[in-house]
């Protein structure tokens, strides 16, 4: 049996672009999903871009017997780590929930590992381990101040994974620190598709252009930026997807924990956002200015240098290309992986 890639929560967002871009590179990915938050229909969808289905197993990683039972199964050559809860608001309402998926679940699935033999892990982290940064663009020494419970979920695996690698120098550890995900599969095939209504500025605005919602509210016209809203690092998904291939690649070929931003390094304001995907739609995006959301800050962009040297991995695709993916995909899929919506 050819080696695998465990990718937990590979039935995500984020997850199943990193399917396409880990078959692309000859890896074999096997999908270990409990599907709280992803449809089970994207596999047929990866399907249909990779050519063949990749093996999908429902489990959860805070469940010991469905890890084994996959270490056992399969051949696994290395892990990717996206499993987990996303969402910031609901982190607030119930940190022990975040605490348990985030941070429980990595510390049962890195046991497993340890008890296979597997020791190589990439492991989705966040700029949001940063908080409010002091400046951007923000490069890892940055100090991190997670602001909430989702974030200091990200910082304890973080400081997990370097105490296992302390004790197990032998490992290969990469944590990948996100910046703004956005976009989808040039095939228009895979996407994000957030249950309810969307926090994240770019499902929002793709949901407005395909006139699921009436208007986008902007949080705060008033920040020191240059045109007064907020100004983010936006990160099309499969340049991410291609970065998490980096580096399994880089861990492959020697130990050691890495620690890494993935960001393009550019900052884009809400304005820009909405200029950009009305280009990208040809669709007007109705909006207006609202007060600031609490938490939010002015503005953060990533310092890439470090994966660009460590990885040779650098994002390629613009702002212009992030929203005309996104329109791709919402005008294709406007209600997710439903069959009656789709095509
Ligand atoms: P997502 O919700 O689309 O994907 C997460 C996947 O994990 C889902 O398919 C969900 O069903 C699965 N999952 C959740 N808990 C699980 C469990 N206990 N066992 C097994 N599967 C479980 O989110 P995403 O945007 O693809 O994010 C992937 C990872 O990247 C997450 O860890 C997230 O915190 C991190 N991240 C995301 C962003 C972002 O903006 N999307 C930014 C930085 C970091
Ligand atoms: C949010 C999360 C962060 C996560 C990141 C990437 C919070 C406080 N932070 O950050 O933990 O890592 O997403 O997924 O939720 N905006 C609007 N109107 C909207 C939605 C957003 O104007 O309806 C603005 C925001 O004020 C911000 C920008 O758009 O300036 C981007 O917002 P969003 O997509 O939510 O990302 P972050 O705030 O960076």
């Amino acid at each position: 049996m050819s080696p695998h890639i465990l990718v937990t929560g590979g039935a995500g967002f984020i997850g199943s672009h990193t399917c396409v871009a880990l078959a692309a590179a000859g890896y074999t990915p096997l999908i270990f999903d409990n599907f709280c938050n992803a449809d089970p229909r994207v596999v047929e969808r990866l399907e249909t871009i990779i050519g063949n289905k990749p093996v999908a197993i429902q489990g959860d990683v805070r469940s010991r017997a469905d890890l084994d039972r996959v270490f056992e199964q399969y051949r696994v050559q290395g892990v990717i780590h996206f499993a987990g809860l996303k969402a910031v608001g609901d982190s607030v309402a119930d940190p022990l929930g975040y605490y348990d998926n985030n941070v429980a679940g990595s510390v049962v699935l890195a046991q497993a590992m340890l008890a296979a033999g597997v020791d190589t892990l990439v492991f989705s982290s966040s700029a949001t381990v940063y908080g409010d940064p002091d400046q951007s663009p923000v490069p890892e020494s940055a100090a991190c101040r997670p602001a909430n419970p989702y974030g200091r979920t990200k910082r304890m695996v973080e400081e997990i994974l370097s105490d296992l690698h302390h004790a197990n120098p032998s490992w290969r550890i990469s944590v990948l620190r996100y910046f703004n995900p956005v976009g989808a599969h040039e095939s228009g095939l895979i996407g994000e598709h957030p249950r309810g209504k969307p926090n994240n500025l770019m499902p929002f605005v793709s949901q407005v252009a395909v006139g699921l919602r009436d208007k986008l509210a902007v949080h705060g016209g008033d920040y020191p930026t240059p045109d007064g809203t907020g100004v983010r690092d936006y990160v099309h998904v499969m340049d991410l997807a291609e970065g998490h291939v980096a580096a399994l690649r880089h861990s492959e070929r020697q130990p050691g924990i890495v620690t890494l931003n993935l960001g393009t390094g550019q900052g884009a304001s809400v304005l820009d956002v909405i200029k950009s995907f009305e280009r990208a739609s040809g669709k007007s995006i109705a909006h207006e200015i609202g007060p600031r959301r609490p938490g939010d800050v002015a503005a953060n962009w990533a310092d890439p240098t470090l994966a660009t040297a460590t990885l040779g991995w650098r994002a390629t695709r613009t702002l212009d290309q992030m929203c005309a993916d996104s329109w791709r995909w919402q005008q294709a899929n406007p209600n997710g992986y439903e069959p009656s919506a789709a095509r």
